[in-house]
């Protein structure tokens, strides 16, 4: 069965091409970075506009790389929320009739579930049970997976999102957009241990976080000094380190909670390398295993579409011929498959 996979909830147009039997045929991307950056943030409106340009024209790409044509295609799979619902809705829209068009079923799918599955389209596949951290630029989520679509949520921020904390810090530090990366590569050059800032809820119990305060400590400790390249960088380092422990914490704590040994890291942040580094340490110290995507399908993608939609219409759910997107949509809402 191969499913073509369309996410269009953000800044990103990814496409992808997945076949059951063969695994991941091609993906392609388009990021609208430059499009929104002499902005400084994702302008929603622009964004829609974006990918209603670039969908179809990225879909013969992706039909070309993959050497397969559309009647090979049996079913679609669109991102369906949580989201910006312009941009949704320009995917989901597409997805639907192309789908009616090529008489294959069609299946709107949660894009935290798209980021919790990539790992799955990795050389080595963990296997349920495990304990996800997701952590994007909208959410920060710790969530006990028992299978597709049987998840109970452990923790979630209480505030801003970790990509999100990242991002603002970033801007606040005249970082360009997209700030995440830019922090994380700037952090690179800091001096550890400097500064000190807080690890937010460590001291609770539970495994909620809480992030906006930490751009704060960061803000006001940079407003007290020159602003060098070496002071910026020092801050940055902090920053992300208090980041990275916070969530190292909660991981550590979620694992013991739940007694499993196996942690899968999602979502843009994903890509950070101190966090990976440190997630790995964590695990390995309980005696258990961490499992990510690669760096491309950590942030935005085709691919862990095409691969959640697989998974569900395999299972024989799919919508009906009425197009609806989830601005807001509660991962634990989902309808499990056995
Ligand atoms: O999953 P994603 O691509 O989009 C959402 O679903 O939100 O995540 C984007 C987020 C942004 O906040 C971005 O700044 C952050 O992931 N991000 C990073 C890194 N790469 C992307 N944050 C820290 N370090 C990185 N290397
Ligand atoms: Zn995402």
């Amino acid at each position: 069965m191969i499913v073509l996979g369309i996410e269009t909830s953000c800044d990103e147009t990814g496409l992808a091409l997945y076949d059951s039997e063969r695994g991941l045929l091609a993906h392609v991307l388009h990021s609208q970075i430059a499009l929104h950056a002499e902005y400084g943030g994702v302008v929603p409106e622009l964004a829609s506009r974006d990918h209603v340009r670039k969908t179809l024209p990225l879909l013969r790409g992706l039909f070309q790389q993959a050497g397969v044509g559309p009647r090979q295609v049996n079913g679609v799979a669109y991102t369906r929320g949580p989201g910006l619902i312009g941009a949704l809705l320009v995917g989901a829209a597409i997805g639907r009739g192309l789908a009616w068009a090529w008489q294959v079923p069609a299946i709107g799918v949660h894009h935290m579930e798209g980021h919790l599955l990539a790992p799955m389209l990795e050389p080595e596949p963990p296997p349920f049970p495990f304990v996800a951290l997701l952590v994007s630029g909208g959410h920060t989520l710790l969530v006990r997976v028992d299978g597709i679509g049987q998840y109970r949520i452990l923790g979630e921020s209480v505030d801003d999102a970790a990509g999100e904390a990242f991002d603002k810090t970033a801007k606040l530090l005249g970082l360009p957009y997209p700030g995440g990366p830019a922090l994380a590569r700037l952090a690179e050059r800091g001096a550890p241990g400097r500064f000190q800032f807080p690890r937010p809820m460590t001291d609770r119990p539970g495994c909620n976080f809480s992030f906006s305060g930490l751009k704060t400590a960061a803000i006001n400790t940079w407003r007290t000094l020159e602003p060098t390249v070496e002071n910026r960088a020092d801050v940055a380092r902090a920053f992300e380190e208090a980041v990275v422990e916070t969530l190292a914490i909660k991981c550590r704590r979620a694992l013991k909670a739940t007694r499993l040994k196996r942690l899968i890291i999602a979502g843009g942040v994903g890509a950070n390398r101190r966090l990976r580094e440190r997630l790995r340490e964590v695990t390995a110290e309980l005696g258990g295993q961490v499992h990510y995507p690669r760096l491309e399908f950590c942030t935005d993608n085709g691919a862990m579409i095409a691969y959640a939609g697989w998974r569900r219409l395999a299972a024989g759910q799919r919508e009906d011929t009425a197009i609806e997107v989830l601005p807001r949509w509660p991962l634990d809402s989902l309808p499990a498959v056995d």
